[in-house]
């Protein structure tokens, strides 16, 4: 047995006591429906409960399908296009009134589009870019849920992140989406220790697609997250995060690593 490993120990006290000031987290999911939106929603409320004083943003930068606020049960009064419309000369007070408080936790605020999806026919990431930096001026860390369509835009925003956290599921065309994203990651000149590869959904009846995976990608580290639907059902329902309702759960503690991960990440590259 590895008493080392991770899996063995709560990564909770790791991730402590770290600032993550402006840092940029992107989370990128390889296909549709792989989770991504699941795990930013719970990165950030796990960065969040191990940050003290300012919160943690997590931006919706999905124009079109902001589902992160339908998962938060959080209506916004001020949506990200308020922040578009003033970028010229944002004052912070403007920032605040578009992270919205979320009743589930105080860890971290959101910043989301209209949930109507207007922003897609009338916005631009180009104006989430430029708006990035000052939401990261009254934020301790931005947690961003990225689209997946590769433009000029995205890879601005992705230029912005020290960790990219690409989001996989133990199936052949995730993994070959997954390989895809990392091509261009490579030519990007991205370092590997800027993306870390997450499993999600494990723990299926197809174990050797899941040992594929692990093979499937050297000089990457991957981390795992396990299969939790009726949990991440029901805390979409409620409108919290897994970590913050269900902090004891496996998929909160295996969480709770990512954090720590993406932590020692920032630790290295500030
Ligand atoms: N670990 C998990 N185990 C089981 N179900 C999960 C897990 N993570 C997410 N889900 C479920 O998978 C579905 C898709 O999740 P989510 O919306 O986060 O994916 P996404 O990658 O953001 O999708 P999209 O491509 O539409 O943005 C949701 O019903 C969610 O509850
Ligand atoms: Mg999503």
């Amino acid at each position: 047995m590895n008493i080392r490993s991770p899996l063995l120990r709560d990564a909770k006290n790791e991730a402590s006591g770290v600032d993550l000031q402006d840092a940029v987290i992107a989370v990128i999911g390889s296909k549709g429906g792989v989770g991504g939106t699941t795990l930013a929603i719970n990165l950030a409320a796990s960065l969040g409960q191990r940050s003290s004083g300012t919160a943690v943003t997590l931006v919706d930068a999905n124009l079109q399908q902001p589902d992160a606020a339908l998962m938060l049960a959080c209506e916004p009064q001020h949506s990200v296009v308020e922040l578009f419309k003033r970028s010229a000369a944002l004052e912070n007070q403007i920032i605040e009134a578009c992270r919205c408080e979320l009743s589930s936790t105080s860890g971290f605020r959101l910043v989301s589009p209209p949930l109507d999806g207007s922003a897609a026919s009338e916005n631009n990431l180009s104006e989430l870019v430029k708006v990035i930096p000052s939401i990261g001026n009254v934020s301790n860390g931005i947690v961003i849920d990225l689209p997946k369509n590769l433009d000029r835009y995205l890879v601005t925003m992705l230029d912005l992140a020290s960790v990219i956290v690409l989001v996989l599921e133990p199936n052949l065309l995730s993994i070959a989406a997954a390989k895809r994203w990392l091509a261009a990651f490579e030519d990007l000149d991205y370092p590997a220790e800027k993306i870390l590869l997450v499993a999600n959904r494990l723990g299926g009846k197809f174990k050797f697609v899941e040992e594929q995976l692990f093979v499937s990608f050297s000089g990457y580290e991957i981390l795992r997250l396990p299969n939790a639907y009726s949990l991440s059902e029901s805390c979409a329902i409620a409108g919290a995060p897994i970590v913050v309702k269900h902090p004891k759960d496996n998929y909160s503690k295996a969480m709770r690593i990512v954090a720590a991960s993406v932590y020692d990440r920032l630790k290295q590259t500030t």
